[in-house]
C-alpha cells in the first residue's frame, strides 16, 4: 500500500474532520501517502482529488462539517460512474480507500470494491448511530447534545404557558436519537420506529385529566410512521382540541457545530484504525468499538445487520414519562 484515498460521504457529522485528520496523521506515520476525495463519490468521479499531509489536517479537530466536502451520488450508482471514478483513482495511483461515512456509503464502497478489487474500509460517520458493528457511530454524541440544548430550552416556554410541544429530531430510519434525547430531556411522550405502539401511549397519556393544563414535551423522531411532528400535532389537534400544541422541526441544526469529546476520541481512534487495518491488508470491513473496545466487521455485515436496539430504555421512557 502506497497511496490511499480518505473521503466523507452521505450526510456530514460533526467529528468527520478529527477522523479526517487521524486518517492522514496516521498514514503518515506508516510513511504512506494520503490523497483527500472531495465531495464524497461525486467527487471521486469528477477527479477532485487532492494531496495532503500532516499540515493539510492542522487546526481542523474542532470544527464541524467536513472540509472535504460530502454528497449524495446518483451517477455514482451506474457502472459508468464507477468506471470513471476508478479511472481518476488510477490516475492517482490510489490502492486502498477510506470511506467515512453512513449505510449507503457503505453500500457504494462495498459494490466499488468488488467489482475494482480495490481495498477499502469503512468508518461509521453518521447523526444517526443506526450502523451495525459499533456501539456509536461519528457525529451521534455531538448531535444527540445540541437536540438536548434545544430542547431544555423549549421547555421553559412551554412551562410558561402550559403548551405541549412536539419536538422532531433527525433520524430517517432509527430512532436512537428521539429515544435518548427524550429521556435525557424528560420528555412526557417519545415516537420512534422501533416502537409501534408508540402513539396509543401517548393518547393514553393525553387522556388523563390532570393532562388537561400542564405543559408537556413530546420528542419524535423524523422516520416514524406518524410522518413527523406536523402530522403528528394535526392528528393530536384532532383528537384533543383543548390542547395547546406547538411544533419544532430541529432538523440541520443537529448536524452542525463542534464536536464533543467523545466523538473526538470516536473519530480519532477508528480512523487511525482503518489506517492500521487497510495497511495490514484488509479490505471490505467496517471498524467499530464495543463496549470501549476496538472492533471490526465486514461491510457486508455493516449494511445489512441491524444492532439491538435498546428495549429497556423504551420501557424507561414510558416509566419516566408517566
Ligand atoms: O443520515 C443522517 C441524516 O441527518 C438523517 O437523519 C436525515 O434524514 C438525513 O441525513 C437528511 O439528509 P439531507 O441532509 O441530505 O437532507
Amino acid at each position: 500500500m502506497n497511496t490511499i484515498g480518505v473521503y466523507t460521504s452521505g450526510g456530514d457529522a460533526p467529528g468527520m474532520n478529527a477522523c479526517i485528520r487521524a486518517v492522514v496523521r496516521s498514514a503518515s506515520y506508516y510513511n504512506i501517502e494520503v490523497k483527500g476525495i472531495k465531495e464524497g463519490y461525486q467527487g471521486m468521479i469528477e477527479n477532485k482529488i487532492v494531496n495532503m499531509d500532516s499540515s493539510s489536517v492542522a487546526n481542523i479537530i474542532q470544527r464541524g462539517g467536513t472540509i472535504l466536502k460530502t454528497a449524495r451520488s446518483e451517477e455514482f450508482k451506474t457502472q459508468n460512474g464507477r468506471k470513471k471514478a476508478f479511472d481518476n483513482l488510477l490516475h492517482h495511483k490510489i490502492d486502498g480507500l477510506i470511506c467515512i461515512g453512513g449505510n449507503g456509503s457503505y453500500t457504494g464502497a462495498k459494490i466499488f470494491s468488488t467489482e475494482y478489487q480495490m481495498p477499502v474500509i469503512g468508518v461509521p460517520g453518521t447523526i444517526d448511530n443506526d450502523l451495525f458493528g459499533t456501539d456509536y457511530t461519528i457525529g451521534y454524541d455531538t448531535a444527540t447534545n445540541t437536540a438536548l440544548d434545544a430542547i431544555d430550552k423549549i421547555r421553559d416556554t412551554a412551562d410558561s404557558h402550559n403548551r405541549v410541544f412536539l419536538v422532531e429530531v433527525m433520524g430517517r430510519d432509527a430512532g436512537y436519537i428521539a429515544l435518548n434525547v427524550g429521556i435525557a430531556g424528560g420528555a412526557e411522550g417519545i415516537l420512534i420506529p422501533e416502537d409501534a405502539q408508540d402513539f396509543d401511549k401517548l393518547t393514553k397519556y393525553f387522556k388523563k385529566e390532570k393532562r388537561k393544563k400542564s405543559f408537556s414535551i413530546i420528542v419524535i423522531a423524523e422516520g416514524d410512521e406518524e410522518g413527523g411532528a406536523i402530522k403528528l400535532g394535526e392528528k393530536l389537534k384532532a383528537t384533543f382540541p383543548y390542547l395547546s400544541i406547538k411544533t419544532t422541526v430541529l432538523g440541520h441544526v443537529q448536524r452542525g457545530g463542534s464536536p464533543t469529546v467523545k466523538d473526538r476520541i470516536l473519530a480519532s481512534r477508528l480512523g487511525a484504525n482503518a489506517v492500521k487495518n487497510l495497511v495490514e491488508g484488509e479490505s471490505q470491513k467496517a471498524v467499530g468499538i464495543i463496549n470501549d473496545k476496538l472492533s471490526i466487521c465486514s461491510l457486508d455485515e455493516a449494511i445489512s445487520k441491524h444492532k439491538d436496539f435498546p428495549k429497556e430504555l423504551i420501557n424507561l421512557a414510558e416509566v419516566l414519562g408517566s
